[in-house]
């Protein structure tokens, strides 16, 4: 299932990162600077999008399939990437280390988002940015749609939850979310819900 989820991943969004999603990632990254550690960094469809002042970026993700389609796409940018095969709740980074910690379109898949954000509180220095662009639950009557298609999704979807929303989890970990906008995303309706910024480590 993996394998087939990582061989259609970059085919399936083609549209939507045309229609918004590309340029979206592209606002968010470009003017990060420092060592990055990407979590569930997928098929590395973010690394096009830094900018010139990002040193080295840690590609953080525990999918063999994808990793082996973020590797060979490491190797058409400037900058240092280290692929690392691992998951977002028990990261191989040291405390403190990171300027910029990213994960775009991965707390709805992660297995424990309390356990991913303190990992990323942890590895992050203080000040430093915790990047989200993230899809959420929605409200009223799409809500109720995504609570009944969500033991179908899930599954089906690389275990991505619709009717997560990850804020509770980030102020408990010691974030400030004066930076995250709750957002329309250029996605799916089902999808479309979500959540965009830096999140600061106090
Ligand atoms: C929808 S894809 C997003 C990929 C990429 N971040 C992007 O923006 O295109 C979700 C990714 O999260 C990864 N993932 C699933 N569980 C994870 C976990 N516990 N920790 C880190 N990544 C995870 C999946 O393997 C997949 O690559």
């Amino acid at each position: 299932m993996q394998r087939v989820f990582a061989a259609v991943y970059d085919p399936a969004l083609e549209r939507v990162e045309r229609r918004g999603l590309a340029a979206l990632r592209r606002r968010l990254l470009g003017g990060l600077t420092g060592d990055v550690v990407e979590i569930g960094a997928g098929t590395g469809a973010n690394l096009q999008h830094y900018g010139p002042g990002v040193t080295r970026v840690t590609a953080v993700e525990p999918s063999g399939p994808m990793a082996d389609r973020l590797r060979r796409r490491a190797g058409t940018v400037a900058f240092e990437v280290a692929t690392v095969e691992a998951p977002a709740e028990r990261l191989p980074v040291a405390d403190d280390s990171a300027d910029a910690v990213v994960s775009t379109l991965v707390l709805c898949s992660v297995r424990d988002v309390a356990v991913a954000v303190a990992e990323a509180r942890r590895v992050l220095r203080p000040g430093g940015r915790f990047v989200l662009l993230e899809h959420v639950a929605g409200t009223g009557r799409l809500l109720r749609v995504q609570r009944a298609l969500e033991p179908v999704w899930t599954p089906l979807v690389g275990g991505c939850h619709l009717t997560r929303d990850p804020r509770p989890q980030l102020l408990a970990a010691g974030f400030d979310l004066t930076g995250v906008s709750a957002t329309r995303l250029p996605m799916p309706a089902l999808v479309a819900p979500g959540l965009v910024g830096d999140a600061v480590a106090r």
